[in-house]
């Protein structure tokens, strides 16, 4: 069974924002959309950039620098200039606590190709 962690309370995620967390020494990503919460690796597959640093669009993460755009459920990498997919972490949300499982899922869906 899966261990969840608590990286963040709702509150330090409006809707419509994303937050950088470190939980077992990853970098992720915790995203609030319409209040379904995602998390993702943080780091862009393309250059070492905090997508949480980028805006979101509905269930969409834009990375910041070259403006690549990340599926939230899936991690799916949706525009170059990255290529590979991003893994995504379960979420549950508990009252007002944000909790993730460290036991993440590769991203999904192929390579965006060049
Ligand atoms: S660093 Fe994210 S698209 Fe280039």
């Amino acid at each position: 069974m899966a261990e969840f962690i608590q990286v963040a309370t709702l509150q330090e995620i409006p809707s419509g924002t994303a937050k950088q967390v470190v939980a077992g020494g990853r970098k992720i990503a915790v995203v609030n959309v319409r209040g379904t919460v995602y998390a993702v690796d943080d780091t862009c597959t393309h250059e070492d950039q905090s997508l949480a640093a980028g805006p979101v669009v509905g269930e969409i993460l834009v990375c910041p620098k070259h403006g690549s755009r990340f599926h939230l459920p899936s991690g799916r990498v949706l525009s170059l200039p990255a290529v590979r997919p991003v893994s995504t972490y379960p979420v549950r949300v508990e009252g007002d606590a944000v909790l993730i499982s460290l036991e993440g899922s590769p991203g999904q869906g192929m390579p965006h190709r060049r």
